[in-house]
């Protein structure tokens, strides 16, 4: 059984998590699988309730950039970086300290950890009440869409997690910027909630890691091309519908189609990434009942949170 949480229960989930069980909790991106990262076996766990297939490193999170950089080497970059974004949808991945009290399976034993301090209000006041750093991936089963809402949780992990703690639906509704700040060259991993030009405007250019190209050029593990799959099929860059195709429109919609999800009817890029999840699962769950064959999804400009929400599509829209 799973314990669905409101915000003043906030007291009941921190106590679970500090016995070692799973708890998920709104972020400001998605909801988070959490659990007590200097714990192996509650680590294990995670990995175990999410089927992830291989022991790709969690994000530790924590309520402030003090606790947060009392586990990884923070340079004057870093520093910078975390005053400019903190809190917020931003992930730095650094050099671990010798004496981090984070479990090894949780940087999956790299010398790197990744650390992040969430903008939630419900995420901070958990993280200070807990007082330990807090391991946690997108609350879903490996390879589905993340959730943006308690109900998502529950649709996906009911039964493999102790507690959810219902926050309402996340606001930013993608993932945070993964940004590699442990080498001279900071590295784009993973394009998220803080857009690159934000990024590039505080610290100048940043490297773009290769998301699509061979196992070795790939240095965020949990890149893996095929993600965030809905059931049904789905067809980029579309300039046209069919009567039997779900429509994710961007903009004024086509015409046509069995089934329209507006992303953003004006183009605001922040908007239409706070409702791409919710809008997979819902074209998805509508394809279904109406027997439609496929998804198809107008472009997205390449720009701020367009990057991010375009990287998500191409992996929806991967070869399973
Ligand atoms: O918005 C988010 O980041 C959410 C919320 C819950 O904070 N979390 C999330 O976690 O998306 P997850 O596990 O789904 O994605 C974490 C990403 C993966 O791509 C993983 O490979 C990468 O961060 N990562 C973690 N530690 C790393 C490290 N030491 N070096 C490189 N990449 C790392
Ligand atoms: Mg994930």
């Amino acid at each position: 059984m799973t314990e669905l949480l409101t915000p003043e229960q906030l007291p009941r989930a921190a106590e679970l998590l500090r016995a070692g069980e799973l708890v998920a909790f709104p972020t400001e991106t998605v909801y988070g699988l959490g659990a007590d990262a200097r714990n192996a076996r509650a680590v294990a766990a995670v990995f175990a309730a999410k089927g992830r297939p291989s022991f790709n490193p969690l994000i530790s999170h924590f309520p402030d950039a003090e606790a947060a950089f009392a586990e990884v080497v923070a340079d004057e970059r870093a520093r910078h970086v975390a005053a400019r974004f903190w809190p917020g949808p931003l992930t730095l991945v650094l050099p671990r300290r010798p004496d981090s009290r984070i479990d090894a399976l949780t940087g999956a034993g790299l010398p790197t950890l990744a650390v992040r301090v969430p903008a939630h209000p419900l995420a901070q006041a958990l993280l200070r009440e807990v007082g330990v750093p807090v391991a946690a991936p997108s609350a879903n089963r490996s390879g589905q869409v993340s959730p943006t809402t308690a109900a998502h949780v529950l649709a996906g992990l009911e039964g493999r997690l102790a507690a959810v703690l219902d926050g309402g639906p996340c606001t930013v509704g993608l993932e945070s910027t993964v940004l590699d700040l442990s080498t001279p060259v900071a590295t784009l991993l993973r394009p998220g909630g803080v857009p690159r030009e934000a990024l590039e405007a505080a610290i100048g250019p940043l490297a773009l890691a290769d998301a699509t190209g061979g196992e070795a050029a790939r240095p965020s593990p949990g890149m893996l091309l095929s993600h965030y799959a809905p059931g049904l099929p789905v067809r980029l860059e579309a300039r046209d519908v069919a009567a039997d195709e779900a429509l994710l429109a961007f903009g004024p919609p086509l015409p046509g189609a069995g089934a329209v999800w507006q992303l953003s009817e004006s183009g605001d890029l922040v908007e239409a990434a706070s409702r791409l999840f919710a809008g997979l699962r819902w074209l998805d769950a509508e394809g279904e009942r109406l027997a439609l064959n496929g998804i198809a999804a107008m472009p997205v400009p390449e720009h701020g949170l367009g990057l991010a929400i375009n990287d998500r599509l191409r992996r929806a829209a991967a070869p399973r």
